[in-house]
């Protein structure tokens, strides 16, 4: 996966996509990441790319002009057309999915506004991509480039060791995934659910599968319209609305559930 960030401030993303596991990525070469200062396009000679908004209001805006010839430049050096995504808080939010598919790419441009936005005429000649990473405004695409080729990295084969890719599998089959415990047994007066300590590999199973739906219930209760329940899921579902599980939840969450079992 080659990553090519259009930006005005390159040494943010340099800096903050060098450690852990997307640096060892890189280091590896399963990744590469390349920058493109905005600035270096210039057509007033002086460094500057943004001018007035027409019609009025606060703030500037970038310039159609520098922000196409930098993506000229960048795209005669691939020599491909590779998808470009433009960071905004306008686009389809990002998630798991979406992640999944940009890992199929060999090429990603990723474009970071600033200020109040960039010239619409430019966005519309190269943009493919309209993407926002939640539903709050930041101070620039830089932060969301980063956090979308963090999780795009973790789905490119060879990033992620075995190990870690049997971990942090939210999201796997719409739901949350279960709590974790460590060493030691007893941690100031909190003990570990003793199912995790009983060998008993389908009790643990089992155990883990219903903390997940639990969890999803209880953050993100949406996610559970998407899942394929089985039998002992849908036993431990009935169990929660009629109060006979050891776990309680709430009557709202009752009235979700049951509204759920009767589809
Ligand atoms: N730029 C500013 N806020 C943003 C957001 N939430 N997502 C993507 N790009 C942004």
């Amino acid at each position: 996966m080659n990553y090519y960030v259009m930006t005005l401030f390159p040494e943010m993303i340099q800096q903050g996509m060098n450690t852990s596991i997307i640096g060892r990525a890189m280091a590896k070469g399963l990744l590469s990441l390349e920058t493109v200062n905005i600035r270096d396009y210039s057509v007033t000679g002086n460094g500057r790319i943004d001018d007035y908004p027409y019609g009025g209001g606060a703030g500037m805006v970038m310039q159609a002009e520098p922000v196409y010839r930098a993506y000229e430049a960048l795209r005669e050096k691939i020599g491909s057309k590779p998808r470009l995504i433009y960071l905004t808080p306008q686009g389809k939010v990002f998630n798991q999915k979406m992640a999944e598919e940009f890992a199929k790419e060999e090429d990603l441009i990723f474009l970071c506004g600033h200020y109040e936005g960039i010239d619409e005429r430019v966005l519309e000649e190269i943009a493919t991509d309209f993407v926002s990473i939640g539903d709050y405004v930041l101070t620039g695409g830089e932060l969301p480039s980063m956090v979308m080729m963090d999780s795009i990295a973790r789905m490119v084969p060879g990033v992620l060791s075995n190990q870690e890719s049997g971990q942090f599998e939210s999201f796997q089959g719409n739901l949350l995934e279960y709590p974790q415990y460590s060493r030691p047994e007893e941690w100031r007066g909190k003990i570990v659910p003793p199912v995790l300590l009983s060998g008993h590999h389908g009790n643990v199973d089992r155990w883990r599968r219903n903390q997940s739906i639990l969890r999803t219930l209880r953050s993100r209760p949406e996610l559970l319209l998407e899942v394929d329940f089985d039998k002992k899921d849908r036993k431990f579902l009935q169990s929660l609305v009629r109060g006979e599980a050891e776990e309680t939840i709430t009557e709202e969450e009752k009235s979700f559930l049951a509204k759920l079992l009767a589809f």
